[in-house]
């Protein structure tokens, strides 16, 4: 063998049966090899255990499968590149031309846009209400035949409560799949719901370091094997280093998430009482509209803490600019602080009545709480808030 083809079959180091690794290797590799055709073939035929290619499948994005369904208490899962990648994937598999689609004007920016530009382009149609409207829901779901019903709670970014239970009774009783984007929530949550499918960034909670990027849809097996098949020719695979890192977020998931939870109740509480801040839009408030109906289907109340600023966006802009420990940055759910005023919260698809149902005012700033000393974050708050009013005189 000359060097050339050595450096190209490196010497194989086996590791016996009874030496494992603790932590699992990562599988770096595009490609499983067999050792005949006939044994390449039953794979193909799904006649025999083991990978093939990294598009359909690989160990460590099959451990990061496993560990995420059994996380939210369904059979199955399927992971992609990201958490827009998991909801467009998901929407073209689940629907056909002709279809109808019901979603909320509360929802993500780019999932309503999916529905506005993606899929319109292939003859599939949406309704936009808004999430407390349930007398439109039913109203809607009676009138007009609806593949799916597509949801978020808490909601982005003035965390209102979805109820969920009327709204799973509403959409099984006419035909229709309910799909959770539980992104908000996070990836331990509503697992006690009629949900077909819940949709995860595994950008926020699961990676936690605001480092990688990743996505997950979690169901039943039937389904979940129906989208795999469309996931793998759609191509939005996620890389295993990408798997790798998010399975090792999943480990201090639990410890960060109630630690940032924790800090966002003081926060939420703190921020009430203060005169600059005309509310606080937090579900573990006992004085939150969504707080009864929280307290009966969260385990806790999430890291996101908004409120909105009596002095609207000047104020917004000034006492984001003064916050030291808050990036002003996108996305939430990482270990560090970030900050979002209503100059970059806008959602310019949205008509006037829908910019009122979203609720994001003139002042309304969003925070994602991260792992920092919840004293240095109130205090950093503090001074942010001492600067608007003190500009204001
Ligand atoms: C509710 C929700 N869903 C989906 C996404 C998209 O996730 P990703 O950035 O991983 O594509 C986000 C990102 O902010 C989100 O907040």
């Amino acid at each position: 063998m000359k060097k050339p083809t050595l450096v190209n079959h490196p010497p194989p180091v086996e590791v016996p049966a009874d030496n494992r690794p603790v932590v699992a290797p990562i599988y770096q590799t595009v490609k499983f090899e067999f050792d005949s055709v006939e044994e390449a073939l039953r794979s193909q035929r799904g006649e025999r255990p083991g990978f093939a290619y990294l598009r359909t499948s690989n160990p460590t994005l099959r451990q990061l499968e496993l560990t995420l369904a059994r996380m939210q208490g369904r059979e199955e899962c399927v992971v992609c590149a990201s958490g827009v990648g998991a909801i467009a994937q998901a929407l073209l598999s689940l629907t056909r031309a002709g279809d109808h689609v019901l979603a909320f004007i509360e929802s993500y920016g780019p999932t309503r846009q999916l529905l506005q530009r993606t899929l319109a382009k292939f003859s599939v149609s949406h309704t936009l209400l808004s999430i407390e409207d349930l007398a439109g829901v039913e109203r809607t779901l009676k009138e007009r035949p609806t593949r799916l019903v597509l949801f978020e709670s808490p909601t982005n970014p003035v965390n209102k409560i979805a109820d969920i239970p009327a709204l799973t009774r509403l959409a099984r009783a006419h035909g229709a799949l309910t799909v959770l984007d539980n992104t908000f929530a996070g990836l331990h949550q509503h697992a006690q719901f009629d949900i077909d499918l819940y949709l995860h960034s595994l950008t926020k909670f699961a990676s936690g370091h605001g480092d990688v990027m990743g996505g997950a849809a979690i169901g039943g097996a039937d389904l979940v094997r129906h989208l795999r098949s469309d996931f793998t020719i759609l191509g939005g695979t996620l890389d295993p280093h990408a798997a790798y890192l998010l399975q090792r977020g999943l480990k201090t998931y639990f410890v960060r998430y109630r630690a940032q939870c924790e800090s966002a109740q003081r926060i939420a509480e703190h921020l009430a009482s203060h005169p600059a801040i005309e509310r606080v839009h937090y579900p573990g408030l006992v004085t939150d509209p969504g707080h009864a109906r929280a307290s009966a289907q969260m385990s806790e109340f999430g890291a996101v803490v908004s409120f909105s600023l009596r002095g609207g966006a000047e104020a917004a802009r000034r006492l984001t600019d003064a916050l030291q420990f808050f990036s002003m940055a996108a996305s939430i759910g990482a270990t560090d602080s970030l900050v979002m005023p209503p100059q970059l919260l806008a959602s310019r698809d949205l008509n006037e009545e829908q910019r009122r149902i979203s609720a994001v005012g003139p002042g309304t700033v969003r925070l994602s709480i991260g792992l920092e000393a919840c004293e240095d974050l109130i205090g950093d708050l503090d001074q942010s808030l001492a600067a608007i009013s003190a500009a204001a005189g």
